[in-house]
C-alpha cells in the first residue's frame, strides 16, 4: 500500500463519518483530520468576539489575528484545537457554535483559507480526512473517496442518542429539522457545496453498524492497493 494514502469521506450532517473516518484512521495508522472542526473553530471565535456569521472580512480577520493552532495528538492520531494554548477541542460542538457554522461557511475567503490549512496537513502524512467538499475540492486526487449518507431519520435518531449519552434531552424532531435545513444550505451554496465526487462511492449507513461501514472503507482500501 501507498506510504501516504489519503482517504475523503464526505457526507450530511449525522452520517456517521467522524465515528468511522476516525476509526479508520486508526485501523491504518493515519492521522485523522476533521474539517468540520475547522469551520466550527471560526464559529467559536465569532461567538467569542461577536463577529456576526455574514461578515466575510470580519471572520478572515479573526483568523488573520486570533492564529489557532491544530494539534496532532500523537496516541490518538486526531487533531485537537488549541487558542491561546487552551484545548478549545470540546467547545466546538456547542449549540451557540452549531447554530452558525452552516451559515459562516458559504464564504470563499473563508473555505480558501481552511482549504489551505487542510491541504498542509496532508503534505508530510496519509490522511483520512472528513468533510463536505474533501473529494471534490480539498483532494480530488484521494487514493479512495466514500460519500456516507444515512436517511434523515436514523442520522435525527443517532444525533438524539448522542445527545442522551451526554445527559441532554433534545426532541428527535428538533434535530431532524435542523439536521434537514443545514444539509440543505450545504448542498445549495455556490462555492464548494455538498456533493459526492464523480469517483465516489457511495455508502448509505442506514441499518448499518459503525464495524460493517468501516469493513466496507477497509475493502475498498485494500482494492485501490492492487
Ligand atoms: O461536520 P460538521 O457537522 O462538524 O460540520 C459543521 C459545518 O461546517 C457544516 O454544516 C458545513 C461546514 N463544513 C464545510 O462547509 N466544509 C467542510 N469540509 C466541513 C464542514
Amino acid at each position: 500500500m501507498e506510504e501516504h494514502i489519503s482517504i475523503a469521506v464526505d457526507g450530511p450532517a449525522g452520517a456517521g463519518k467522524s465515528t468511522v473516518a476516525r476509526a479508520v484512521a486508526k485501523r491504518l495508522g493515519l492521522l485523522y483530520v476533521d474539517t468540520g472542526a475547522m469551520y466550527r473553530t471560526v464559529a467559536w471565535l465569532a461567538v467569542r468576539f461577536g463577529v456576526k456569521a455574514t461578515d466575510e472580512n470580519g471572520l478572515v480577520r479573526l483568523l488573520d489575528e486570533y492564529p489557532v493552532e491544530f494539534r496532532r495528538d500523537a496516541t490518538e492520531g486526531t487533531l485537537a484545537v488549541f487558542f491561546q494554548g487552551r484545548d478549545i477541542t470540546p467547545e466546538l460542538r456547542s449549540p451557540d457554535v452549531s447554530a452558525i457554522v452552516s451559515p459562516l461557511s458559504v464564504h470563499p475567503r473563508v473555505r480558501e483559507r481552511l482549504t489551505s490549512i487542510q491541504r498542509d496537513l496532508r503534505k508530510n502524512t496519509g490522511v483520512v480526512m472528513d468533510g463536505r467538499d474533501i473529494g471534490t475540492v480539498v483532494m480530488p486526487d484521494a487514493d479512495v473517496k466514500v460519500f456516507l449518507t444515512a436517511s434523515l431519520n436514523e442520522r435525527a435518531r443517532r444525533r438524539a442518542e448522542e445527545f442522551a449519552l451526554k445527559g441532554h434531552t433534545v426532541e428527535e424532531s428538533e434535530i431532524r429539522d435542523s439536521m434537514a435545513e443545514r444539509d440543505e444550505r450545504d448542498s445549495s451554496r455556490d462555492i464548494a457545496p455538498l456533493r459526492p465526487a464523480m469517483d465516489a462511492h457511495i455508502l448509505d449507513s442506514t441499518g448499518k453498524s459503525i464495524d460493517e461501514v468501516v469493513a466496507q472503507i477497509l475493502n475498498w482500501v485494500r482494492e485501490c492497493a492492487k
